[in-house]
């Protein structure tokens, strides 16, 4: 197969079958938007709707390819750097469960970072693979998570069959990649990053080197969140001399995601790889200039300073000594109409793109400016404990299960996570021992108005445990 970089084979194949059918007697019903309501055709536009299509004559097939989607991921592998690249139409989500379900069997051990994705642990529920966790290194003010401490990873690499390293963090924070994935392969073992805030790294000498260029074997990005495509689609990349296996890689695809899987996401990821491959450069270094010129700018402004990040488009503001939490901070700038990408305990996080502009910056610039000043911000909590892994989490979360007052809970097992939000790290995990130290990190965190991921009970007041 030649490859192009100019072309975007499955998008024109798209857009010309809405141009050339007569009669699309096939789903969905909206039939190429003539059906939509008439609010939301013309919102939408008729362009989008009219390829808002699933399988049809000369659109492939995303679960056998052998036409454009196949050549759509061909381009990608080429551009991203990988030895073949798959479409995900159900967000980095799917791939990193049908990364593990490949590189795991039921029972087996997998290192984890503690501080990775909620997804990683669905995929051990999915799986029944069991997770050997490793301690992240945290910022020494504020509670976010560095990346995986070397020994407790060189720890929990012994008897394992894969390890997860994420990178970079959601805080665009990427530490000793290379040095991780040659430990985890001086074990013989595949590393499988998720590399979800890092579609971009590819495409700019600056960005902290693609974990396909460091050999990893398996990596999943969100080109949705920093590559430019809709929201919830990505991809799985396999890397050059993977440990991984192909044919289980794609038959893992075919249990974890649709079967009618949506044109409009496919099509965005064939335009935003040839977006990226043909002007990623250009795009990013102007992204990366505003963000330059803007963190000047934050920090000069009192009692605010940021962060080092190793990716600096991912803005994280300290607002600890204006007195503010995160919280506040967030909410007084959306006053001026600015959203940032997440609040935590005493920092903001903005995210630039080649989306943004001189404006755009400004604007965030201006309202954190006007911040005022607040009453002090809490300190930063102790280190969440370390909780006993008593079975598997596909066991624990799967199996017969009951409802406890959380005040009741010590000793039980928890049949769910808690993960207090952000910084988003498990204080429990499916199969963990509930004691005392963790029921009263955990009302600590409801007390200080933390929003838990993963309950049943979103107050917690009550917690589902395994049923003895
Ligand atoms: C680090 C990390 N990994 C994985 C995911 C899941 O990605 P997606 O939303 O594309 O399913 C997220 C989502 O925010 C994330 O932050």
């Amino acid at each position: 197969m030649s490859l192009n970089q100019h072309r975007a084979p499955l998008f024109e194949a798209v857009r010309q079958y809405a141009g050339t059918v007569r009669a699309a007697m096939h789903i969905p019903g909206h039939k190429l938007g003539r059906a939509a309501p008439a609010e939301w055709g013309e919102f939408m536009g008729p362009g989008a709707l009219s390829i808002d299509l699933t399988e049809a004559p000369g659109l492939d097939d995303l679960h056998a390819p052998e036409g454009v989607i196949a050549e759509a991921q061909a381009l990608a592998a080429e551009a991203f750097g990988s030895e073949s690249s798959f479409f995900l139409v159900g967000g980095t989500t799917a791939g990193l469960h049908a990364l593990i379900l490949t590189a795991c069997r039921p029972g087996d051990l997998v290192a984890v970072p503690r501080h990775a994705h909620r997804s990683v642990l669905g995929a051990m529920i999915l799986s029944g693979a069991r997770p050997t966790w490793v301690r992240a290194e945290f910022h020494e003010e504020l509670d976010i998570a560095m990346g995986p401490d070397p020994q407790s990873l060189e720890n929990a690499l012994v008897g394992a069959k894969a390890a997860v390293l994420v990178h970079p963090t959601y805080y665009g924070i990427a530490c000793r990649m290379s040095e991780a994935i040659a430990q985890i392969h001086r074990h013989g073992l595949p590393a499988l990053v998720d590399e979800a805030h890092g579609s971009h790294f590819a495409f700019h000498p600056a960005l902290p080197p693609s974990a396909l260029s460091l050999c990893a074997d398996g990596v999943v990005q969100s080109i949705h969140k920093t590559g430019g495509s809709l929201t919830q689609s990505s991809i799985c990349h396999l890397g050059r001399q993977s440990r991984l296996n192909e044919q289980r890689l794609r038959a893992m695809l075919r249990l974890v995601q649709s079967t009618s899987p949506s044109y409009l996401l496919m099509s965005s990821l064939d335009v935003a790889r040839r977006e990226l491959a043909l002007h990623g450069r250009e795009n990013w270094d102007r992204a990366i200039e505003l963000a330059r010129c803007t963190r000047q700018k934050l920090a000069a402004l009192r009692g605010i300073s940021l962060v080092e990040s190793s990716d600096p488009t991912k803005v994280l503001i300290n607002v600890t000594r204006r007195g503010l939490t995160g919280f506040q901070a967030s909410e007084a700038l959306w006053s001026h109409g600015v959203a940032v990408e997440s609040a935590g305990l005493g920092y903001v996080l903005a995210v630039l793109t080649p989306g943004d502009s001189a404006e755009t910056a400004d604007t965030l610039v201006n309202a954190v400016a006007a911040l005022p000043d607040g009453p002090g911000a809490p300190a930063r909590p102790p280190e969440p404990p370390w909780p006993e892994t008593v079975l598997p989490p596909r066991d624990a979360y799967l199996g017969a299960q009951e409802s406890v007052p959380l005040a009741q809970s010590v000793g039980r097992i928890a049949a769910e996570l808690v993960a207090p939000y952000p910084p988003g790290i498990p204080v429990v995990a499916p199969g963990e021992r509930l004691t005392v130290d963790v029921v009263a990190y955990l009302r600590h965190a409801v007390a200080a108005g933390h929003h838990l991921q993963g309950p049943a009970d979103p107050q917690l007041t009550s917690i589902q445990v395994v049923k003895e």
